[in-house]
């Protein structure tokens, strides 16, 4: 097998070191970073080099650019969540910054863009452990575990269905540890077989500090009600998520009573909540005018729960190409949007300056760098520019290569 050698450029979003090769193809490699100096094998070379990407097995690495540290975990070879473990935290997030930079600079949007002390240390994670509020976990009878996609470097990124077992998480908060603790005792049984076993390969608990530990110990009726149910939306770092609130209210701080605001991707209202109770006047007037769409019935449920004031609530999915029409007279007043998007990003920007002809700001949260960047160029189109001095990015998962950008972006 040939042994090919070469230095580590980049990080990819999913934690992986990226090589590039003679032949212009890109290699992926677990548990190399920038800088690295590596010696490296590709599986099934001859079909591989046919892919532009493709996902190689270290074999060493001859130079560390970055110090290594043991890994606290010891699950942490086989799951491959956290592919940073063996980094410093403060190395982590040093690449996570780069990683905003390179972004900035080859979309064009920063030439050569330098990040504040300021906001370098209002980002950064209190807790590298012990965060996590939510989880999801894979269960086929008394197996629990993560599925790592990574797990079979001969199936070049297709998808791994093996459960590697996890006896304890370390990124889960004490809560979230205590909840799975208990999820595990009350297995194997009848229901925690995938059913039937070759359509599922196993089922999934989707858990967060909302499950009550006692509603457990009826664990018929708990597997019934949890197993394979998709809990609505919660930020995953609650500590982080106080900051992105903070800011959130920083840069509504100043806008006028009744302006209107549209928020997409609202969830269950985690932002909505923020802004419906801002500058709200002696007798409980609200000061600002809220729409707020999404599309997850149970999440919607819970927004109206909260009968916040000055805030409509519209179960909507924002990803089918005609779900704007029915806003165009809504709309016309709105000024500011608010989004927080899935993984995916946004579609259908460009029926936006019809709908809303008076916008003027908009605050995008963003969870994955390529679709923020994508939507970016969008917004570039109909006349929107970033502000680079109230850009922020901020850690919500240490040891992952996960990045969260909070951006406003205004017309000029
Ligand atoms: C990153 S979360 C943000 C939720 C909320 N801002 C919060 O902080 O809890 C993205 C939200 O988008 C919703 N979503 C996903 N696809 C959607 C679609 N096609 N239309 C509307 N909402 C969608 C999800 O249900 C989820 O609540």
């Amino acid at each position: 097998m040939v042994i090919h050698s070469g230095i580590v450029k980049y990080l990819s979003i999913d934690g992986l070191g990226i090589v590039r090769l003679s032949t212009g193809n890109w290699v992926l490699l677990r548990n190399a970073f920038p800088g690295d100096e590596v010696e490296f094998t590709i599986p099934n070379s001859e079909q591989s080099l046919q892919e532009k990407t493709i996902l190689g097995e270290l074999i060493a690495v001859k130079n560390f650019h970055y110090p290594r540290r043991k890994s606290p975990c010891i699950h942490s070879t086989q799951c491959q969540g956290c592919p940073l473990i063996e980094m410093s935290y403060q190395d982590q997030w040093k690449e996570k910054i780069l990683k905003l930079k390179f972004y900035l600079e080859k979309f064009q949007w920063a030439s050569h863009w330098n990040i504040s002390e300021e906001a370098m240390e209002w980002g950064k994670a209190e807790n590298e452990f012990s965060y996590r509020n939510r989880g999801q976990v894979k269960v086929n009878g008394d197996l629990v575990g993560y599925v790592n996609i990574f797990q079979d470097p001969q199936k070049n990124f297709q998808k791994s269905s093996k459960i590697v077992p996890i006896e304890e998480c370390l990124v889960l908060s004490e809560k979230s540890q205590q909840i799975l603790k208990k999820f595990r005792s009350i297995l194997p049984h009848p229901l925690s077989f995938p059913n039937p076993p070759e359509k599922f390969l196993w089922n999934f608990f989707d858990f967060d500090e909302g499950i009550d530990l006692a509603q457990m110990d009826e664990s018929e009726n708990f597997l019934k009600d949890h197993l394979n149910k998709r809990r609505p939306f919660s930020q995953g770092n609650q500590t982080q998520n106080q900051k992105m609130k903070e800011w959130l209210k920083q840069n509504l701080q100043d806008e006028p009573q009744k302006t209107e605001i549209v928020e997409l991707f609202c969830g269950s209202g985690n932002f909505t909540e923020v802004m419906a109770t801002m500058h709200l006047s002696r007798n409980n007037e609200p000061h600002f005018k809220i729409y707020a769409l999404e599309v997850q019935g149970s999440a919607v449920q819970l927004l109206k729960l909260k009968n916040l004031h000055g805030v409509d609530v519209i179960e909507a999915n924002l990803f089918q190409s005609n779900v704007w029409k029915q806003f165009s007279h809504q709309f016309q007043n709105v000024e500011i949007l608010v989004l927080d998007p899935p993984r995916s990003g946004v579609k259908f920007q460009r029926a936006w300056p019809n709908i809303m002809p008076n916008l003027r700001k908009i605050l995008y949260i963003s969870c994955n760098l390529e679709s923020f960047f994508k939507d970016l160029q969008e917004f570039r189109k109909f006349g929107f520019q970033l502000d680079l001095n109230t850009l922020r990015i901020i850690d919500l998962f240490p040891q992952t290569m996960h990045i969260e950008i909070l951006a406003v972006l205004t017309k000029s």
